[in-house]
């Protein structure tokens, strides 16, 4: 989950590596550092964010060089855990990401070697093993330092004897960029995308040569070719353009990602659909993305009558028993540890896997059997917003696909999928009210969110952007199972944000709502705009514009994305990067 970057170039490198860094920090940001070859290699590192070392680093005038952002595993952030990590000659710096699985035991042999450590990492025996291996290849010893590794990694290599990097790649992403005279390494596209859409991804088991002007790939010692790909998004899509932070930008374009979904899903249509009469599906993710897999079970299950299951990817690893049928891994980065795992299990029992994914050649596509690529863009704030959104309307779009379900039903849904974006557009009029009522929520430590049926899941999607960005702790619960335990934390003020569909479940959820009611508690009620029952209930009413019970979700989602984003941005937190966390979670 840490970000690395690495240049080679006919211009200096320190600058381009750190600009291109400041474009990762959504994948860790507790310590960072850069390593330039001039006379030698120098490195500069410190427990800072990337700004920081942009205006301290002194003068490194080198043309090639690495960097790297930090989310510490092995070791609290501090300047010697910070990388790149050098070995004992200072010959060799190493960048990483990922978890060498082994190093204990690979630091205990090295150090019997006569190797001093100075860091606490996984990632510092890279470097030492490069050296016990060099004669006069720095390939080769690349290749014989990974074959001792066990667990994920993606790296770059700088050596003092070569004009030229050495990458390589076992369950952690990289992608190499191509300019002209310069390549470009990075762990994602959008480090690099504002100097070249020209890009290769490489593949687990990879090893490359990277110099100014070309790229050289082997895999067990054997050169492979990999195809360069033309990224279709620009710039412009990793910067602001205006908003305070990633994250706002993010929540206003999703009209437009759930247009360009929808779109790009339609062309796509018949080879993508579940199997017809397949026994039963399993839906694999995590956080928002799991989230986003108990619609996709609702939906299935209401529309299609298929059993499924949504599992967390962590859990789902530890399962004996698979579910027969097929699977769906739903995943916004393609990388997230715990679903690829989950998937490489499927895979060996002989499970089909759809992948929901927003990264090309990501490698959750690439273990998938069949990839439905949602059109997010670029997603820089570690908060899911346009992912989660364009994730529902994949899934929608995959269960209106499907041979068995009902006409009439598919009919009305396609005909108001087709006009969610335009109710999308108008929950943003209910912003200034959104912002009132960030005030109350704000001066709170404890929240608790919750809906009924297909609201439900969005009820942990409030709580858990709301928890993730502004560190209010926030609950979200099916509202009748509140009064089986969490009943007890409600007590007179405690904000409960109720989310109410025109659905079958609406008289519960009022039934719900007096209960909670009856312990004053402060009520905030999400309704459809043509719904009155609430106003002289709770104590604040935001009426969302109305939308088919089925698809009020992704309306309703919207609101909340708000409210979390307005109480963060009251508390002063900072949003697009929380603490603790990171946008791509690529450990276990
Ligand atoms: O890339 P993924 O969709 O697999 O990521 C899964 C979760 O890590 C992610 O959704 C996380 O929960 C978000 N930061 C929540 O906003």
């Amino acid at each position: 989950m840490c970000g690395i970057v690495g240049y080679v170039g006919n211009k200096q490198a320190k600058p381009i590596l750190l600009d291109c860094l400041s474009r990762l920090e959504y994948r860790g940001y507790d310590s960072s550092g850069v390593a330039v070859l001039d006379d030698n290699i120098k490195v500069y590192k410190d427990k800072v964010r990337v700004g920081v070392i942009q205006e301290k680093c002194p003068q490194l005038s080198g043309t090639l060089g690495v960097a790297h952002t930090r989310w510490a595993t092995h070791g609290p952030p501090s300047l010697v855990n910070a990388h790149p990590h050098l070995d004992c000659t200072g010959r060799f710096a190493v960048v990483h990401n990922g978890v060498i699985t082994n190093y204990q035991s690979l630091r205990k042999s090295l150090t019997a070697e006569g190797h001093k450590f100075i860091s606490e990492t996984d990632s510092e025996v890279i470097p030492h093993l490069i050296e016990k291996y060099f004669q006069d290849s720095i390939e080769k010893a690349v290749e014989d330092a990974i074959a001792m590794l066990d667990g994920s990694y993606s790296i770059i290599v700088l050596s003092e004897d070569a004009s030229k990097l050495v990458v390589a790649r076992k369950n952690s992403p990289l992608v190499i960029g191509i300019g002209d005279d310069e390549m470009f390494i990075a762990s994602d596209v959008p480090a690099i995308i504002s100097y070249t859409s020209k890009v290769i991804y490489l593949e687990d088991g990879d090893v490359g040569e990277v110099t100014r002007n070309n790229v050289k790939i082997t895999r067990n010692g054997e050169e492979t070719k990999r195809e360069t790909q033309h990224i279709t998004w620009g710039r412009e899509d990793v910067q602001k353009a205006g908003y305070e932070h990633f994250m706002l930008k993010e929540i206003h374009e999703q009209p437009r990602v759930i247009r360009d979904t929808l779109v790009e899903n339609d062309l796509l249509s018949t080879r993508l659909t579940i199997s017809k009469s397949v026994e039963s599906l399993s839906i694999i993710a995590c956080g928002t993305s799991y989230n986003a897999g108990l619609i996709g079970e609702y939906i299935i299950q209401e529309l299609l009558g298929i059993p499924t299951i949504t599992a967390i990817g962590s859990e789902f690893n530890h399962r004996r028993t698979l579910y027969p049928g097929e699977a769906i891994a739903i995943t916004q980065s393609g990388e997230t540890a715990d679903v690829l795992l989950a998937m490489k299990k499927l895979q060996s029992a002989g499970i089909k896997i759809l992948a929901i994914t927003n990264v090309q050649g990501s490698t959750a596509s690439r273990i998938a059997n069949r990839t439905i690529y949602i059109k997010a863009g670029p997603e820089v704030s570690v908060a899911a917003t346009k992912s989660f959104v364009a994730q529902l309307i994949a899934l929608y779009q995959l269960v209106l696909l499907h041979p068995d379900i009902d006409t009439e039903i598919r009919d009305q849904l396609a005909v108001d999928l087709q006009r969610i974006p335009i109710t999308v557009e108008k929950v943003f009029d209910l912003e200034p009210q959104i912002m009132d009522y960030s005030r109350y929520l704000s001066e709170h430590d404890s929240a608790f969110f919750i809906g009924r049926g297909i609201n439900y899941p969005i009820a942990l999607e409030g709580a858990l952007k709301l928890k993730e960005i502004s560190y209010i702790h926030a609950e979200g619960y099916a509202a009748g199972e509140l009064k089986h335990g969490p009943f007890a934390l409600l007590y007179s003020g405690v904000p409960v944000i109720a989310i109410v569909a025109q659905d079958a479940n609406h008289d519960s959820m009022v039934t719900s709502i007096k209960e909670i009611k009856a312990r004053n508690a402060h009520v905030m009620a999400l309704v459809d705009e043509n719904d009155d029952s609430l106003d002289d209930l709770v104590d604040v009413v935001l009426k969302v514009p109305h939308s088919h019970s089925l698809l009020s979700p992704v309306v309703n989602t919207v609101p909340l994305q708000l409210l979390a984003y307005y109480t963060a941005k009251l508390r002063g937190c900072p949003i697009d990067f929380p603490r603790n966390l990171a946008k791509s979670v690529t450990v276990e």
